[in-house]
């Protein structure tokens, strides 16, 4: 069956490297160049003239919209190094000691093995009262004559007890690593001492990835970056007191965790990145650039390939938009494997913008302001690639997928109405172009399934229904597998990156059929996220498959922040991943 576009569709310049479309035709498009080359004469000659007409900010915003800057250059970044010392010897400006709270006796709770004077210092703390040891509760204390100028108390909350591991609870690891960056941004430390007798390995990779996690910073569109923006002054990270174990693994579990640090950075730029700025060709640009830069392979479809595919869904979503659709495909392969290789498929959901189409979000609480973050499937699948192929674990292959565009209203957009015919064939009623995401997953899906791969995982900022069940912390997980269900739930847990099974209620098929079409676009009232899961299940035969809805954690919305989400939770499955 013929994919049904729109006719002006043909016309474009699917040229891949092309950012804006040419719509105009020759005649008139010479008028508008010239006219410009002449206004921009008239500017700069008016500039010369007149003292009071300046134009510097121009050209700046201009070399910014140019190319998003998605890394920031080394000295902006924080980096630190990482080593082991005795609780007796340590050096430096501040000496973070966690707590578990106690209601009957905190000071019981204070370790033997720091020096006696800290241990002094820290039961005065305790007896005045304030400092209970609540999970985040900080205390910080400036201290005289010691190898340390302050003292910070951190609380844990309860004691879990003793995990057999006798590792930390990762949630507490990664609270304890975040708040070690809050006290470092209060004293600008440089040094800094974490007293850690009871942490494994996990719990240490947590934690350091929490410091990352709560020193982000984006100066990147900002003329001159604020105080607050600057980036931190951290130096040295200090394990004092670290177990025996844990202390021989440092250095390694120290690399990993610039790794996969570096992958959420990455994810985080890229959902923070304005949609005027991140237009699909940049996006995809800067998967090329991180497919070189890390080795791995590259292969990016424009308009006319994904045509020639039949993406009748993904077409038909970014029609409206000025700027041309990219297809991404990444893939990693282990250098030297040494066993069976499991084949994984990672797609991401790319919208750069969504507004909705004719079904455009309007009113309060449409949240269109922030539909910069509909990418947040793109960013968490991009950020693991730079992960992986950093980390480069050997007996897996791993294919990261995003099909980038934008929903957009024009005269070229689709309309409420509309059928368009996936690449598997299959006929959509487009009964809400605010349903999006799923239209272009459709498309991505059997492409993925095209690979031949044991395991298909897609993450999308599918449904504002999934905030509406979940809230921000957790993501709607659901899963054709039980075993794959395990493994990311598993991951889950391991990175504290939340997600919570929900079921693909068969019987709900129903309400995605359509009178006219085989699908519809849209369920009924309620059931919005599985219904959405549901019409993504459409499109894929026999592979193994899981769903990711992150609607709710893409988004820090206390901080006004992107989370980067997905990455450090793909990267484990990825790394933890068994035939
Ligand atoms: N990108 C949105 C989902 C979304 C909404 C994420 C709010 C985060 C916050 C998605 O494309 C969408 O608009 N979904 C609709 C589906 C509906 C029309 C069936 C929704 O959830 O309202
Ligand atoms: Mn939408
Ligand atoms: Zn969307």
């Amino acid at each position: 069956m013929q994919v049904p576009v729109s006719g002006t569709y043909d016309s474009y310049d699917t040229n891949e490297s092309m950012q804006r479309r040419e719509k105009h035709s020759a005649p008139s498009d010479m008028l508008l160049r010239l006219t410009f080359v002449i206004l921009v004469a008239f500017v700069v000659l008016m500039q010369r003239f007149t003292s009071g007409f300046s134009l510097r900010a121009w050209p700046n915003v201009m070399r910014r919209g140019l190319r998003m800057s998605s890394t920031y250059s080394s000295s902006d970044r924080l980096s630190f190094a990482v080593k082991t010392s005795p609780p007796a010897t340590y050096a430096g400006d501040v000496l973070v000691v966690p707590l578990y709270s106690d209601k009957t006796n905190l000071k019981a709770r204070i370790p033997a093995t720091l020096p006696k004077d800290i241990q002094a210092i820290i039961a005065d703390i305790i007896d005045e009262g304030v400092f209970k040891a609540e999970a985040s509760q900080k205390q910080l204390t400036r201290i005289m004559n010691n190898s340390v100028k302050y003292i910070a108390l951190v609380g844990l909350g309860p004691d879990p007890k003793k995990k057999e591991s006798g590792d930390m609870e990762i949630a507490s690891a990664v609270r304890l690593g975040k708040a070690v960056a809050s006290v470092v941004k209060d004293v600008k430390a440089n040094k800094v001492g974490i007293f850690l007798p009871t942490i494994g390995n996990s719990g240490l990779t947590q934690l350091l990835l929490g410091i990352h996690y709560d020193s982000y910073t984006d100066n990147r569109y900002k003329k001159v970056p604020e105080e607050g923006h600057k980036p931190l002054t951290l130096s040295t990270v200090t394990l004092v007191g670290c177990p025996e174990n844990v202390s021989k693994d440092s250095e390694i579990t120290h690399k990993l965790t610039e790794m996969i640090a570096s992958g959420v950075n990455f994810a985080r730029d890229l959902v923070g990145s304005p949609p005027n700025y991140k237009t699909p060709v940049v996006i995809a640009d800067l998967a090329k650039e991180l497919a070189s830069t890390h080795n791995i392979q590259c292969k990016v479809l424009g308009e006319k390939e994904c045509k020639d595919l039949g993406m009748g869904g993904y077409l038909g979503v970014q029609q409206g938009s000025k700027y041309p659709p990219q297809f991404v495909h990444l893939t990693y392969k282990p250098d030297k494997p040494t066993g069976d290789v499991v084949k994984v498929a990672l797609i991401g959901k790319g919208l750069t913008f969504d507004s909705g189409g004719y079904n455009l979000k309007a009113g309060a609480g449409s949240m269109i302001e922030l539909m910069k973050f509909d990418m947040g499937g793109c960013a968490a699948v991009l950020g693991c690639a730079k992960a992986i192929a950093q980390l480069r674990p050997k007996n897996v292959e791993v294919h990261f997928i995003t099909a980038l565009c934008e929903n957009m209203i024009s005269a070229d957009a689709m309309r409420p109405g509309d059928i368009l015919v996936a690449s598997n064939g299959k006929t959509i009623e487009v009964l809400n172009t605010d349903a999006e995401g799923r239209l272009t997953l459709a498309d991505a899906l059997v492409y993925a399934e095209k690979l031949n791969v044991d395991v298909i995982v897609d993450l999308a900022t599918l449904t504002g229904a999934c905030i509406v069940g979940l809230g921000e912390k957790l993501a709607g997980l659901y899963a054709s597998d039980d075993t794959l269900l395990n493994d990311l739930q598993s991951a889950a847990k391991r990175t504290d990156e939340g997600v919570w099974a929900l079921p693909l209620e068969a019987s709900y098929k129903e309400l995605i059929k359509s009178n006219i079409a085989d699908l519809k676009n849209i369920g009924a009232k309620g059931g919005g996220s599985i219904t959405a899961a549901l019409f993504l299940q459409e499109f894929v035969e026999k592979t193994k498959w899981a769903h990711i809805d992150m609607a709710g954690p893409v988004w820090d919305t206390s901080n006004s922040k992107p989370t980067g989400y997905g990455v450090k939770l793909l990267t484990d499955y990825i790394l933890n991943i068994k035939k």
